[in-house]
């Protein structure tokens, strides 16, 4: 069924008769009023789950969404978290991905034209980040094998971390240029950016205090590597998939 997510009565049809659902807060940045928006599609969300009698829930969420703010729109997730948390007698798994690789290839046509990758976010700290086929698989198993209970919360890592700087260069070779850099712009230059790419200003300084919490720790994973391994490492790396996500012939 094809429909509004913030429409809860909608969403209750869709839901009724349902094993188990997969829900997320989709993302607009053009959106005027943010976290109220997540709020409602949110509220929705949960509404529609009780109504059904849905037993299973598995959320798309975030790294960073035990963070109650400060964390700019992730702040939306770590509220969603809550509202599924209280849901009683339903089984809810918090999925929380890291970085998307789409969200680092996102930035291909300013590459393209400008020769140089820009954001907001500081290059040298390692970053957890995964492919969406992957969080996808991990929700399609947790979908079929509902084999947690209570709320339970499980962290998709990618294989290794990586900096922007590292993801750049990855980026850079997927287009024919190895030399390509990558610059850390203060935070206003970066939402005036962003204000001209069609973002809401609210948006824009929300992706500001994200690139700030990404870079000073405040979001991370929980889990620590453990000499090398974590349990929670997913196996697509961005090498693999930079090609396709760049519209250009793999490495
Ligand atoms: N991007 C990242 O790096 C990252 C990392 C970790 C977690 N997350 C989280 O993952 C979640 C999904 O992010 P995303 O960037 O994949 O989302 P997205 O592309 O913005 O949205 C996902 C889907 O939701 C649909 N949609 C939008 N508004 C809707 C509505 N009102 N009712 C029903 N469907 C609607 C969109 O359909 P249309 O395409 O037809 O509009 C799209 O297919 C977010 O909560 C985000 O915070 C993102």
């Amino acid at each position: 069924m094809a429909g509004d997510a913030s429409d809860p009565a909608f969403l209750t049809r869709a839901f009724r008769g349902a094993h188990a659902v997969h829900t997320l807060l989709p993302y607009d940045p053009a959106s005027p009023d943010y976290h109220g928006d997540q709020d409602r599609l949110g509220e929705s969300i949960v509404a529609a789950v009780r109504a059904a009698g849905v037993r299973h829930v598995v959320a798309l969420s975030s790294v960073g969404a035990d963070v109650p703010a400060g964390t700019g729109f992730l702040t939306s997730l770590f509220r969603q978290e809550q509202r599924l948390r209280a849901l009683a007698d339903v089984h809810v798994l918090a999925l929380r991905p890291g970085y998307f690789f789409e969200s680092v290839a996102a930035a291909a046509d300013v590459v393209r034209e400008h020769g140089v990758n820009v954001d907001a976010i500081a290059g040298d700290v390692p970053i957890p980040m995964v492919a969406t086929r992957d969080v996808g698989d991990a929700a399609a198993r947790a979908l079929v094998a509902r084999d947690w209970s209570g709320f339970a919360v499980r962290e998709l890592l990618g294989p290794r971390d990586l900096t922007y700087a590292e993801a750049t260069r990855i980026l850079g070779d997927a287009l024919g240029r190895p030399d390509l850099g990558y610059v850390q712009l203060p935070g206003e230059e970066m939402a005036a950016i962003l204000v001209q790419a069609g973002f809401a200003p609210q948006v824009a300084a929300l992706h500001v205090e994200f690139a700030g919490a990404l870079g000073d720790g405040t979001i991370r994973a929980q889990e620590r590597s453990v000499a090398g391994t974590r349990s929670t490492t997913t196996p697509t790396g961005f090498e693999d998939v930079v090609g396709e996500l760049m519209g250009v012939a793999a490495p």
